[in-house]
């Protein structure tokens, strides 16, 4: 049992009958003081009651939010019940000293991103060079302001096409006092790139594993001709005896074969298992 999983079932311990409360809570993520839960289906009408107990267990929680259905729509966003503690969808997350003030309703937000935010501004530490970074698909700015906290010279170019999220990720710009090195774009990420970047950047970060693949061609186009890294996501199916890394290199091997540059790939992980044999993946491609 995982650790979430326990605070979910010491908090339902006496409030729900033993056998219910390992099925009774599918997700559970704390956003600052928001939990955000999912519930299995056949215990919906037992919700509020699930909720008031969690919050009675966690007193730093103010706020339980459904998930209600997945995460969908170009902005990744997800509908939300409210089921206790005080009406609101707005939160404050800390994260390795930096705080991103999100709207759940309106904008994406993964507390569980956080060892991919952590390795890759860690790559971006101390580059030699100045570099010239574009974040694709930055929501609410996560991935960008962690980059632009390490030491060492950079720009990072933040794109969005959600204005709310651009709305929050200016806040959190501020809040964490990296104007100087973090622009954010609202805009279409690929009209942005092939207008304003075409070989002229070093770094691409590309955290939207549902369609990353159909902007590897334009991201490889902007990568400026002394070569560069890209950050790729994706999502994969594959059986027991299939590697789900193999299966995106491949992919991605297929894609980026029809175009001049050389490329190596020289690492991939598996994020998150995301259902049954469903992976996202992660791999840093170079460009020479
Ligand atoms: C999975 S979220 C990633 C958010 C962020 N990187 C994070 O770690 O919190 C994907 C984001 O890409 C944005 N998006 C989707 N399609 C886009 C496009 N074509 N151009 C720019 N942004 C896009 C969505 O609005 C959403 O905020």
């Amino acid at each position: 049992m995982g650790r979430r999983h326990r605070v979910v079932a010491e908090a339902l311990k006496g409030v729900l009958p033993e056998d219910r409360i390992e099925l009774a809570v599918k997700g559970f993520d704390l956003v600052g003081d928001v939990a955000v839960i999912k519930i299995h289906e056949p215990l919906e009408a037992d919700r509020f009651l699930i909720a008031n107990a969690l919050r009675n267990h966690l007193p730093h929680v103010k706020t339980v939010l459904r998930q209600v259905g997945a995460v969908e729509g170009d902005f990744r966003t997800r509908r939300l019940e409210w089921l206790c503690g005080e009406k609101r969808t707005v939160a404050s997350h800390r994260e390795h000293g930096c705080v991103f003030e999100v709207d759940l309703a309106k904008t994406y937000f993964s507390p569980r991103l956080l060892h991919e935010r952590t390795r890759i501004s860690e790559l971006c530490r101390n580059s030699a060079k100045h570099e010239n970074i574009v974040n694709m698909f930055s929501g609410v700015g996560c991935f960008s302001i962690r980059i632009a906290k390490q030491p060492g010279k950079r720009h990072v170019y933040s794109v969005d096409l959600n204005s709310d999220a651009i709305k929050y990720q200016l806040r959190n710009i501020r809040s964490n006092r990296v104007r100087g090195t973090v622009t954010a774009i609202l805009g279409e990420s690929k009209e942005v790139i092939e207008s304003f970047f075409q070989k002229r950047l070093q770094r691409i970060v590309m955290p939207l594993p549902e369609k990353s693949y159909l902007y590897l061609k334009s991201a490889a186009a902007a990568i400026g001709q002394e070569g560069g890294t890209i950050h790729y996501y994706d999502f994969t199916y594959a059986h027991k005896n299939e590697d789900p890394i193999q299966k995106i290199i491949q992919k991605v091997t297929r894609k980026l074969k029809t175009q001049p540059r050389y490329f190596s790939i020289e690492y991939g992980r598996v994020v998150r298992s995301t259902g049954p044999n469903w992976y996202q993946v992660a791999l840093d491609i170079t460009l020479k």
